[in-house]
């Protein structure tokens, strides 16, 4: 693996000059950040994410969600369950909201993300910036669960397919998730409603001058 990505497999390329991201930060209005929403499977985060974006939206900044299932239908249609599809899942995922998050909207990404390595080199992506000094703001979202709670919440079955042997490497069950250490943010879900979690996150935004 090439946890930084530098390795360019082209070596024609230059970095073209754009924007600053000071000159689109002022021109917009906002500045840009990936919040990135981890756990398992049915522990709320699309839900919370969901709650989140409907509700910066309302505030009038950009703000936009990419969600595990749904990007499996376009952009990683290739990409299975192993442990090496989900890497690749992942730092394609890394480098989306990276983007997302340059152009000063805020990236919202619930994806399992179960491997600490790969949320890893998503963070270390939003460091390496071509043009700008700053890092882009990478702010680990933890959706915490026990996996009991998940399992009987269960709202697509997919545990029940997974504790009958129906679906291999399903994360909790037979592949592992491994919880972040220092997350920027914690949330017991099942202790929280949604609308506590985005009045948190929000809390977390505005002290860090992300958002008014
Ligand atoms: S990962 O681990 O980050 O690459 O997974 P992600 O892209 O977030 O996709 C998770 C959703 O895919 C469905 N699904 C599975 N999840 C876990 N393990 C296995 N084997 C699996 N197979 C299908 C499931 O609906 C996940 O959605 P969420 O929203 O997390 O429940």
């Amino acid at each position: 693996r090439d946890p930084a990505n530098v390795i360019l497999h082209n070596s024609n390329i230059t970095w073209h000059p754009s924007l600053t991201r000071a000159e689109r930060n002022d021109l917009r209005k906002q500045k840009g950040a990936t919040l990135w929403f981890t756990g398992l499977s049915a522990s709320g985060k699309s839900t919370i994410a969901t709650a989140l974006e409907q509700h910066l939206l309302h505030l009038g900044l950009a703000s936009y969600r990419l969600d595990g299932d749904n990007v499996r239908f376009g952009l990683n249609k290739d990409l299975g369950f192993s442990e090496k599809d989900r890497n690749e899942n992942i730092r394609r995922i890394g480098e989306v909201a990276k983007l997302f998050a340059d152009s000063s909207t805020l990236a919202l990404t619930s994806f399992i993300s179960p491997y600490k390595a790969d949320r890893q080199i998503a963070r270390d992506l939003h460091a390496q910036t071509n043009q700008d000094k700053d890092p882009l703001p990478f702010i680990e979202v933890f959706i915490d669960i026990p996996v009991e709670e998940a399992e009987k919440r269960d709202p697509k079955g997919l545990y029940k397919k997974a504790r009958a042997g129906e679906i291999p490497n399903f994360t909790g069950i037979s592949a592992p998730y491994e919880a972040p250490e220092n997350p920027e943010i914690h949330i017991e879900s099942h202790k929280t409603s949604v609308e506590d979690a985005v009045r948190e996150i929000c809390k977390y935004l505005a002290e860090n001058g992300l958002i008014p």
